[in-house]
């Protein structure tokens, strides 16, 4: 049976839950005091810990703060009558993995309760998962851990709580719309919109209303006012999606709206005063697009003022484990197939991959996986048979054996790399071959 343990001040409240955790078919451990229940774990190991925040003498956190000296992993959920943002994220910080508000809702208590007490049961996702957890909620469904996005995640708190505008730029599926959210969510402006606008998505003559409105009878087929995404978006935060697609003309009257904090609406000469912020993005590269005359340099520098350069997911490898434990679940739920669970042999062969479609390509594996996934875990094999180029050569029409033979023998070892964190001498007795025979391999490849 599996042993939960509660710590409540108030004698009801731990009523309440015993009956709970014990129709649950748990064994529960009841304290009225963040003391009684340390002493306790000193001598004791409990699946799962519920803890109320505010308490006399020692509350919920200064108590988690204790019991992560004791157990680094168990899974802690926070109870409270308090439950503000900065408390939950605090407790967040110290590895809670969830909250609920008192007072509670039992049938929401009890799938938090089973939630948690899975997550005991895949030590590795759990261990990957918890690496989540150390950042403001915003940041919350934005996976990584990898210095790269520890920068940008470091990026988006300093500039979130700014009116500038920001430029993020990456590879296509790194991305750069999850960012745009955060950055939103984390400003000021989160009460207001946040709305997105896909610039090569609209026809280009569309595109120009689509921003900033227009008036009945403006042109054929504009049968009544309509309001752009500029007003939509005052007070809030207006997402300018693939900004590099939009068309030279265009962005003129764009820098004007910018500079001005005025929209006019197509065929009309009101001026509508806005209060927006761009957030705008690109895969493309618009240094050089400007240089060559592409894209508007003053517009440029106006987007440009804070920039965010997503890096691309072979850049960031080690955030890969992570990711597709997250989608996995994700899919494991929303497909009714419980927690699909990776094993570490699948894990280091998604490590070793190109991932030329970065994080998007990733979550759409993990989705097929999820779809085709027999049991709890997820095969080795149907990883291979799922990644392009792992399962056979790819029937490129190369028929030089040489250069085929290269081909295998360099994933083969990025794969070796990935699967062992980098150590070389590791990763030649993982290869079978000598680790003086892996450098040479190594510079031959350019590794
Ligand atoms: N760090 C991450 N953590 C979790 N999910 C992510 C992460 N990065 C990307 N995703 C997911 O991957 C998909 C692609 O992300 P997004 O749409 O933000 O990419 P993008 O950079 O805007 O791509 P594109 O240039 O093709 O528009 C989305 O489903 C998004 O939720
Ligand atoms: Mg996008």
């Amino acid at each position: 049976m599996k042993r939960v343990l509660l710590v409540d001040d108030d004698r009801r409240t731990r009523r309440v839950l015993q009956i709970l955790l014990e129709r649950l078919s748990l064994e529960s451990q009841a304290f009225e005091s963040a003391e009684d229940a340390l002493e306790y774990l000193r001598g004791e190991k409990v699946e799962l810990v519920l803890t109320d925040l505010k308490m006399p003498r020692v509350d919920g956190i200064e108590f988690m703060r204790r019991l992560r000296e004791l157990d680094e992993e168990v899974p802690i959920v926070v109870l409270t009558a308090y439950g503000t943002v900065e408390t939950a994220v605090e407790a967040m910080k110290l590895g809670a993995v969830d909250y609920l508000a008192k007072p509670f809702d039992v049938d929401a208590l009890e799938i938090l309760i089973r939630r948690s007490l899975e997550l005991s049961r895949y030590r590795t996702e759990n261990r990957y998962l918890r690496e989540q957890v150390d950042r403001p909620a915003a940041f919350e469904n934005i996976v990584g851990d990898s210095s790269p996005m520890r920068d940008v995640f470091e990026l988006i708190s300093k500039v979130a709580p700014t009116r500038s505008a920001v430029l993020i730029t990456g590879e296509t599926g790194t991305g750069k719309e999850l960012v745009a959210r955060a950055i939103h969510k984390l400003s000021p402006r989160s009460e207001k919109l946040f709305v997105p606008l896909n610039c090569t998505a609209i026809p280009r003559d569309l595109l120009e209303s689509e921003l900033f409105g227009h008036v009945r009878g403006a042109f054929s087929g504009a049968h009544a006012d309509r309001e752009g995404k500029f007003q939509a978006a005052d007070g809030g935060t207006l997402f300018l999606d693939e900004i590099g697609d939009m068309e030279v003309a265009l962005q003129a009257k764009l820098l004007r709206v910018i500079q001005e904090g005025v929209v006019e609406p197509v065929g009309s000469n009101r001026r509508i005063l806005v209060d927006v912020r761009i957030v705008s993005s690109t895969h493309r590269d618009l240094e050089s697009e400007t240089r060559e005359g592409g894209f508007r340099e003053d517009l440029f520098y106006r987007l440009n003022v804070f920039r965010i350069e997503l890096p691309p997911l072979r850049d960031r490898r080690e955030d890969v484990p992570g990711l597709a434990v997250t989608f996995l679940r994700e899919f494991g739920q929303e497909f009714g197939k419980g927690d699909l669970a990776l094993g570490e042999r699948a894990i280091a062969l998604l490590k070793g991959y190109g991932w030329r479609g970065n994080v998007r390509e990733l979550r759409n594996l993990m989705e097929r996986a999820a779809v085709l996934a027999d049991g709890d875990e997820i095969p080795e094999s149907l990883v291979r048979s799922l990644l392009p180029g792992t399962a056979e050569p790819e029937p490129d029409g190369n028929l030089d054996l040489s250069l085929a033979v290269a081909d295998v023998e360099r994933r083969t070892i990025l794969r070796a790399l990935a699967a062992t964190n980098d150590n070389k001498a590791e990763a030649a007795t993982v290869l079978g071959i000598g680790e003086r025979t892996l450098w040479s391999k190594l510079k031959k490849y350019g590794l």
